[in-house]
Parts: structure tokens; sequence; C-alpha cells
């Protein structure tokens, strides 16, 4: 599909030129004028949707970066697009609120790319609007809390290639020089033929903070959108909003999706949301090989978020929060990551920024992301049916997950 000729993804990219000095390095091809631009219009603007924690600290890592600037906020509730749009200087005419604030926002010439960081459930919604309004999309994981879903973010990713525009999902791990290092190694075959392995995720009580929130009105759709966390339809439960983590580096390491899958989980917590709170399932993928996969969002004193690969003359083993290293006769010592919850953001951002720079509209994160993503609620269909599902049975069902409260919100 063609570009819509009002929505040029090359004025983005020469805005960026000639940011970056591209004229001094002997890119004659540039137009005059632009080369000259004021500092404020190179930089590419974004608009910020969903202003809660994440994005409202996203938004500050990409104005750090210094090649981009917060040009419109938008977010379901007034009080939130306020303050990020105060924090970040945007007007009040470019603070939008509702559930069609992000629309309006669309509008806006100006805006060049979208950073979304609403609840999963709105994940498909917000990027295939702003695919269609021809702005880039940077999308907080997971991509989606369903199948269908799931298909809408992978169509849109073909599409934003299409008509020239960036896709990009943050996964943290995937922009880490020793997590690809590692994966190399692995594909390689450094670690012989890979027999079996381990996706984990153990934390505490990690959106504990919004049960006492729904507590006050369970079925009030605007309480249930403020602790989405807690929320099963709008978080897409713990396996697909967080343990997607550990999810994605094992079907990155073997770089296949799972045939099928069998499970069992459940709540132990006294919370009144429906996400489950454990969950163990065994993966089959091609070639034989098992991905045992547990986690847990309750109890203290052990947190993880690791995958280990085991092969026939070696293991890869890694951790989010530790150390990456691949033990064989050739080893790889990764080392401690530092802190790749913020370095891994700090990288997403810089190379979206060089793709938009450099028109390279091949989007690779798109593919994989949906994977994973599929690969998480496969998990997830198992372990609530209690019975072994199989990937075709899954993308055959394409169950839609729908928001009841919907229509009690404000447009
Ligand atoms: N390591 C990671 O990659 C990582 C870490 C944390 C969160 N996340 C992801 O980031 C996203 C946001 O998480 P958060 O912690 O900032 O949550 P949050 O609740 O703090 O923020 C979400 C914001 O979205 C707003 N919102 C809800 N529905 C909306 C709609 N339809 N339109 C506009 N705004 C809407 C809410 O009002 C809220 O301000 C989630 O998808 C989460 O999974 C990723």
């Amino acid at each position: 599909m063609a570009a819509p000729a009002s929505l040029g993804g090359a004025v983005n990219r020469r805005r960026f030129l000639a940011a970056t000095g591209a004229a001094a390095l002997g890119f004659t091809w540039l137009q005059p004028e632009l080369v000259g631009a004021a500092e404020s219009d190179a930089k590419v603007k974004f608009g910020l949707i969903g202003c809660g924690g994440r994005g409202k600290w996203i938004a500050e890592l990409f104005q750090k970066h210094g090649g981009f600037q917060v040009a419109a906020v938008a977010d379901y509730f007034e009080d939130r697009a306020k303050a990020a749009g105060d924090k970040f200087g945007v007007p009040a005419a470019r603070q939008f609120t509702g559930l069609n604030g992000y629309q309006r926002m669309l509008e806006l010439k100006e805006v060049d790319a979208v950073v979304i960081e609403t609840p999963p459930y709105f994940h498909p919604i917000h990027a295939a609007a702003a695919v269609a309004a021809g702005k880039h999309v940077y999308l907080a994981k997971p991509i989606a809390v369903d199948v269908p879903g799931c298909l809408t973010v992978e169509a849109s990713g073909r599409q934003a290639t299409a008509q020239k525009r960036c896709f990009l999902i943050d996964f943290q791990t995937r922009a880490h020089p020793a997590y690809q290092e590692a994966v190399r190694k692995v594909q390689a075959g450094d670690i012989g033929r890979v027999v079996n392995g381990e996706a984990t995720y153990l934390c505490d009580s990690t959106w504990g903070g919004m049960d006492p929130i729904l507590r006050q009105d369970p079925a009030n759709p605007e309480v249930r959108l403020r602790a989405w966390g807690v929320d099963r339809i709008l978080s897409g439960d713990v396996i697909s909003e967080q343990n997607i983590h550990a999810i994605d580096v094992a079907t990155w390491f073997l770089n296949a999706a799972p045939l099928k899958a069998y499970g069992a989980g459940g709540k132990t917590r006294d919370f009144v949301g429906d996400c489950w709170d454990h969950f163990a399932v065994i993966y089959h993928f091609p070639k034989e090989i098992l991905i045992s996969f547990t986690s847990k969002q309750v109890g203290k004193f052990w947190d993880d978020i690791l995958c280990r690969i085991y092969g026939t003359e070696g293991t890869a083993d890694t951790h989010y929060f530790g150390e990456v290293n691949v033990l064989c006769d050739d080893p790889f010592k990764g080392g401690r990551l530092g802190n790749l919850y913020t370095d891994g953001v700090v990288n997403n951002i810089a190379t979206f920024h060089k793709s938009i720079g450099a028109g390279d509209y091949s989007n690779p994160t798109v593919p994989p992301s949906v994977r994973s993503n599929l690969t998480a609620i496969l998990g997830r269909t198992a372990a609530y049916a209690k019975r072994e599902v199989t990937w075709e049975e899954m993308i055959k069902t394409n169950e839609p997950w729908e928001f009841s409260g919907l229509k009690g919100l404000k447009g």
C-alpha cells in the first residue's frame, strides 16, 4: 500500500537527516531549506498514548535521547493526561482525554510518531489506528491479549512497512548485545543439538497496588481501567502481560513457535481481580524440544526472569536482572547486564530513531513479538482448559476477548 500523500515519511526522514548533520556528511540530495532546519523542527515529534507510570518514564527517555520531542499526550483520564502534558510542556489543546482522545491526536499533522503505553487490551486498536494515520509506532509489550489482536498487530506491522513507517515493539532483552550473542551462539550450534529448556518468571505481587483500587468498585469500568493490571481481559493475565519476557527469549533461542502445550495454574492471593498468580506450562517445539515454563507473581524473596537452553554440548543461561552466559567449549561470558530494564529501552529508542532517519522500514521486531505473544496465549489457553492445546487449534479458534466495560466509558 502506498503512503498517504499528506503524511510523507520522507518529511520525517529529511528532518532527521537535517538534525544529524547529513548534509555535512555529503548527502547532496537533501532539500537545502531543510538542511538548516531549526533544532525543534528537526526532532521526531511524538504523541504519547497512555500517560501512566511507564508512559511518563519512557517519554523522559525519549526526550533524553535528544532526537525526539513530546508533541501531544492522550490518556483516558484527564488527571493522567494533564500530569504528563504539563511535565513535558505540551499545551492543554494537545492533551487529549477519553476513549477516543488518541484519535484526535492522530489527526495532528505535526505528530510523526506515537509511543503506545496503554493497557495491553488496547494495543492492537491504538497501533492499527496510528499506522492508518501514517505515524511511526513504538509499542510496549505485550502486543495484544488475544489471538485476533496479535494478528491485527502483525498486519499493522506489514502495513507500516508497505507505507514506509517504522514499527518497533519494545522488548528489552532483544536489544541487548549479550542476549544477542548468546542467541547467535545457540543458533550456530555452539551448545550442540538443543534438547530442552526452561523459561521462568518469578516475582512478587507486581500490580498489588491496583487491588485496593479495584476493590472500591470492581464492576465500574473506569475503576477496572485504573486497575487493569489485575484484570484478566485488560491485561491478558500474568502469563501474557508479564511472563512474556521469559517466553520471548525461549522462542528467540529456538527461532520457532511451539506445536502444542499443556499446563495449569491458579490464583492463590486474596485479590478481587481475576488474574492468576502462577502458571506451569510444558511447550512442545519442533524437533521434539521441550520448554518447561513456570511463573509466579506472588510471595516474597525470589525474583528472576530466566531462560536456560540445554544442548548436547552446552547450556545457555540468561537472566534479565543477572548474567547472560553460554557454557560450552567456546564459552561466552556476557557477565552482569547492569540495568537491562532501562538500557534495553534506551537501545530501542535509539534504534527507532535510527530506523526513521535511515528509512529502514523492515520492522524486524514485529514477527518475533507476534510469535512470542501467541506462545504465551497458547500456554494460557492450555492452562485455563487444563488440557493439551495445539497451535493450529488456537489459531483456528481465533478467540476474541471483549472488554464488557467499554460501553460505560467516556468517548
Ligand atoms: N519491561 C517492560 O517492557 C514493561 C514494564 C512495565 C509496563 N510495560 C507495559 O507498558 C504498558 C503500560 O503500563 P504502565 O505500567 O504504564 O501502566 P499504568 O496503569 O501506569 O498506565 C497506563 C495508562 O494508560 C491509560 N489508559 C488506559 N486505557 C486507555 C485508553 N483506552 N486510552 C488512553 N489511555 C488509556 C491509563 O489511564 C493509564 O494512565 C502496559 O502494556 C505494560 O504491559 C512494559
